[in-house]
């Protein structure tokens, strides 16, 4: 389809944009590259053009420089690493809400003055496929005051809800951008502990989601003899997609999206990118609709596997933050999990090390501290209520917590922390009248 009416340069979509304006980018795979390797150019002109981002995909000279402070405001619905960076010199700032309602928080304080997001060229019909992430596109992008997208020759075509019409978009900027390879940790002894005390718990024909962080992508290595499995995802990543590959996934036991493999974002490598691409099977899903618990609960025998970076004696799970500094975000923890429960048969769990090497700052060593607490660390975000929480997992063991008292959770979860941890946590539970005896 001819779209050349609606071609601009960069430079043009830069020229359009002015101090105070709002900016919601396309998240995560689809970032708009090219529109923020050049915003920097616009510093001296603009002020307080504010950007919001989600699982932001990589660095670009704007979040480099204290010199751009004044000019860009970052705002994110999810950090990675280069926002977390991005805070030495500019103003950013997370946006609390949990991933199926990022499209909620965007167009809360407003409509966007931009929706900038990468596609792939139209088919014949003029569809351009969002291709590997939907967490809030396809809800957005019909509420910005415009729309301007990037098409990328290299974007996979993917199938799904995440399809915009050439007519329905006001700009387009064509680029050639290599996909982003983010390559998967290979699985430590730990990760193949722990993903060993979740694959007991799971079953053929289970339905799996399998969430951000090295843990949960060690687990598909461990479902590799399970038959008939379902993916109803949020993420799907190379560990997955291999899965599906194998002939391990055929989503034939499904009662939603039968024989789909559903998730709202791709990322991982060539062989993830390779495996969705025009692949039938495959659907691209909104995040709200997508990660609804009541969407994730039509299927039975739904799994959630996601991690988490500090545990409460109570249960509390602390997944985005240490201490007061935002880390990652809620994203779909709750989500997923809360769904999980709901379905007929479903297990959720939260996987974690028992202990982290942090940097003590005094003697500028690094040391072993047990991410089973007795208190979460001051500031920290309770990203999953002790309420939501089932199956705990270190390399120690898993534990379920559903039902139990206080006093029976702080024992059992005790019990799968670091040994050098244990009567250390057990004296603070009992000062703190956690464990009553
Ligand atoms: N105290 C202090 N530091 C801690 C810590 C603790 N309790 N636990 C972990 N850390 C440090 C680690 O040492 C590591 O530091 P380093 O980078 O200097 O080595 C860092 O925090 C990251 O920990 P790691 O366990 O490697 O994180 P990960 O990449 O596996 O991601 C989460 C784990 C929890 C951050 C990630 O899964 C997340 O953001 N979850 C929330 C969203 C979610 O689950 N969504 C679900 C569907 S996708």
């Amino acid at each position: 389809m001819d779209y050349k009416n609606k071609v601009i340069t960069v430079e043009q979509a830069l020229g359009m944009v002015k101090s105070g304006m709002r900016i919601a980018l396309g998240d995560a795979t689809v970032e708009p590259q090219a529109f923020l390797e050049n915003i920097h150019t616009i510093a001296d002109r603009v002020r307080d053009v504010e950007l919001t981002n989600c699982l932001g995909l990589r660095s670009y000279p704007f979040m480099e420089d204290a010199k751009y402070h004044d000019s860009f405001i970052l705002r994110s619905l999810f950090y990675s690493k280069p926002t977390r960076e991005a805070e030495k010199y500019l103003r950013v700032s997370y946006a609390p809400c949990h991933l199926r309602h990022t499209a909620r928080a965007i167009l809360a304080p407003g409509k966007p003055d931009f929706f900038i997001t990468t596609c792939t060229p139209p088919d014949e019909n003029g569809n351009m496929s969002i291709g590997m992430s939907n967490i809030y596109s396809s809800d957005v992008y019909k509420h910005a005051k415009k729309v301007i997208v990037e098409i990328n020759d290299k974007m996979p075509f993917t199938y799904g809800d995440n399809l915009i019409n050439v007519k329905d978009v006001d700009y387009i900027i064509p680029v050639s951008f290599p996909l982003p390879q983010d390559v998967p940790p290979a699985p430590n002894e730990k990760d193949r502990m722990i993903a060993g005390h979740i694959a007991e718990y799971l079953k053929d024909g289970d339905c799996v989601q399998i969430g951000i962080g090295g843990i949960p992508n060690s687990v598909t290595e461990f479902l590799a003899e399970k038959k008939d499995l379902g993916i109803h995802t949020e993420l799907l990543g190379d560990g997955l997609a291999r899965l599906a590959m194998r002939g391990v996934v055929n989503g034939s036991k499904k009662q939603f999206m039968k024989g789909k493999i559903v998730t709202s974002i791709v990322m991982g490598t060539d062989v993830v990118y390779d495996f969705v691409n025009k692949n039938p099977d495959v659907y691209v899903m909104s995040c709200s609709k997508c990660n609804d618990p009541y969407t994730v609960r039509k299927n039975r025998n739904q799994v959630s596997i996601n991690t988490t970076l500090e545990v409460d004696l109570t249960g509390q799970a602390c997944s985005e933050a240490i201490g007061s500094r935002q880390f990652s975000g809620t994203g779909g923890q709750a989500d997923t999990t809360i769904g999980t429960q709901m379905s007929k048969g479903g297990r959720s769990f939260l996987a974690l090390y028992s202990t982290a090497k942090v940097l003590n700052k005094q003697t500028g060593e690094r040391e072993e501290i047990s991410k089973i607490v007795p208190q979460l660390k001051p500031g920290a975000t309770v990203s999953l209520q002790r309420n939501d929480v089932m199956y705990i997992v270190t390399e120690y063991g898993a534990v379920n917590l559903m039902g139990l008292s206080v006093s029976e959770r702080a024992k059992k979860l005790i019990s799968i922390a670091h040994p050098k941890f244990r009567d250390g946590l057990t004296a603070q539970a009992k000062e703190l009248g956690l464990i009553k005896e």
